[in-house]
């Protein structure tokens, strides 16, 4: 792949060729090397032709393509998403000889020959090389069935057994498997109809998270139900809202029935938690920085690729008297791709910081912003502090912000940039960041086409694509009519390409 074009994702990654979607397989392997399947098209830059791609990294920033990992078994079947364990004990009896045996647990995707959606079955593929090639299982289907809409299984381990949850897209329903080996699989208990519809559920997760307290304090764990909706997200196609809640190994049971969105952003869809993360270490996340309304005919595509994945993220839940419940993500260590300190300035008050980044060559930036000193009332309405990346050239720009007073509102605006002109390719997202005590802080990653930003220590984040006809190479971060008091700094980094 060629990684130099002006919309390639230095710090992100992305597909070396053609058409990628949902992350698929995440795992940690038992060398600490991390893997990241996808759905590929291998013969285009629109979706298609289901494989798995495969890239290795061990750092999650510095990504090395692997060949293809999963291949339809057919011409008329597809490989569709789903997850990977490794089979520590052996349970499957694939691998008498090896501790570190992967299986990878998919959905195959039939069709007739006029293209019409067939049966969606669950299969199995297991490697003896840590997941670099994979044998299909030949007992396949491990779930069989008839039904077009059943797919996306995410397999982990809990208490002496296998679980699974695997999505009944049409009827807004996760069903939840058992199965003591991977192989045999007893229905338990679904989940349905809880939080926003839309058309259809896909990709569930179902995992076990910390959950630190309003004070600070690590409580027991408890499990996350991750739904992804396409269509249908209140900001037009698709989006991932999850589900806090108690598992006891064959039931999970939400803490209420409230939806509550992932990313206020528009591209964020179909996340992921990599299977065998440190246990001492926060589960880490990655979606698929896109949108099913728009992302086959992104102009990314005039270089030969489309879609990236999230940053990896680590996430706990959270709880707090004023917003409740949040699943909270901030970027993994991000130390292997940062680079030379652009700004760095501990009271900007009421002003302006330019930085021209046109001279860092993967023309990606990270940076961070805190306030401290706020008043616990009386903040006007006009207090702000704002952040846009513009080109030189052009004039175009992407731009966001925080009005500090009132409901603490936050805009993200990528209408300034105007590389993509589609209908649904829609401008703006916000969401209201309250502050609670005297500090409040912003930080973010902008990656030629890719932008994430993290609110308020990450109880919000925002992942959103965008296409500038020029390189966005100008950093302005200002703040206006702070209260007194309130000291903001701010840090800027170039980042350092891992491609
Ligand atoms: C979600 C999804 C999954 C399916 C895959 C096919 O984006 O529709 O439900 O397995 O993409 O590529």
């Amino acid at each position: 792949g060629d990684y130099r074009g002006l919309y390639r994702p230095q710090v992100h990654f992305s597909p070396p060729r053609h058409f990628m979607n949902d992350p698929n397989g995440l795992f940690r392997d038992d060398s600490d090397t991390w893997h990241l399947y996808y759905q590929y098209n291998p013969t285009g830059v629109v979706a298609g032709n289901q494989h798995w791609g495969h890239a290795t990294s061990k750092d999650l920033y510095h990504w090395v393509n692997q060949p293809i990992a999963l291949y339809p078994p057919r011409k008329d079947v597809f490989v569709f998403s789903g997850s990977a364990v490794v089979d520590r004990n052996n349970t499957s009896g694939f691998f008498p000889n090896q501790t570190n045996g992967v299986v990878a647990i998919y959905t195959l995707a039939e069709y007739d020959a006029d293209g019409n959606p067939g049966p969606q079955t669950q299969a199995i593929a297991y490697s003896h090389d840590q997941g670099h090639s994979f044998i299909p299982y030949e007992g396949n289907p491990v779930i069989p069935g008839d039904s077009p809409q059943f797919r996306d299984p995410k397999v982990v381990w809990h208490d002496g057994h296998w679980v699974m949850a695997v999505a009944y897209p049409h009827d807004f329903a996760v069903g939840i498997f058992t199965s003591p080996n991977l192989k045999d699989w007893t229905p338990t208990s679904n989940f349905s109809h809880h939080g926003l519809l839309g058309l259809q559920w896909e990709c569930p997760n179902l995992v076990k998270v910390p959950y630190v307290n309003e004070k600070g304090d690590r409580e027991d764990d408890m499990w996350l139900m991750v739904v992804s909706i396409n269509p249908g997200a209140p900001l037009g196609g698709s989006v991932a809202q999850y589900y806090p809640g108690t598992f006891n190994g064959t039931h999970f049971e939400a803490v209420d029935s409230a939806a509550r969105i992932a990313d206020f952003g528009k591209d964020s869809y179909a996340g992921q938690f990599f299977y065998g993360s440190p246990e001492d270490e926060l589960p880490v996340l990655v979606s698929w920085a896109s949108n099913w309304q728009y992302t086959q005919t992104v102009p990314t595509g005039a270089e030969g690729w489309r879609s990236a994945m999230s940053l990896p993220r680590r996430t706990y839940l959270s709880k707090s008297a004023r917003v409740g419940w949040k699943l909270v993500s901030l970027p993994y260590d991000m130390e292997p791709v940062m680079g030379d300190r652009l700004a760095s300035n501990d009271s900007i008050a009421n002003g302006t910081i330019t930085v021209d980044f046109s001279d860092v060559p993967s023309n990606a930036l990270y940076w961070e912003l805190n306030v401290t000193g706020l008043p616990s009332s009386g903040i006007s309405a006009s207090a702000t502090m704002n952040f846009t990346f513009s080109s030189p050239v052009t004039g175009e720009y992407l731009r966001g912000g925080m009005f500090l007073g009132g409901d603490a509102p936050f805009f993200l605006d990528r209408g300034g940039v105007r590389g993509f002109d589609d209908v649904f390719f829609t401008d703006k997202a916000s969401t209201n960041s309250v502050i609670v005590g005297a500090s409040w802080n912003m930080s973010g990653v902008i990656d030629r086409s890719v932008l994430e930003l993290f609110v308020n220590g990450g109880l919000d984040s925002a992942t959103t694509t965008f296409f500038p006809t020029q390189p966005l190479t100008l950093a302005v971060f200002s703040t206006a009519d702070l209260p007194d008091g309130a000291r903001v700094s701010l840090r800027v980094n170039g980042l350092r390409s891992a491609w």
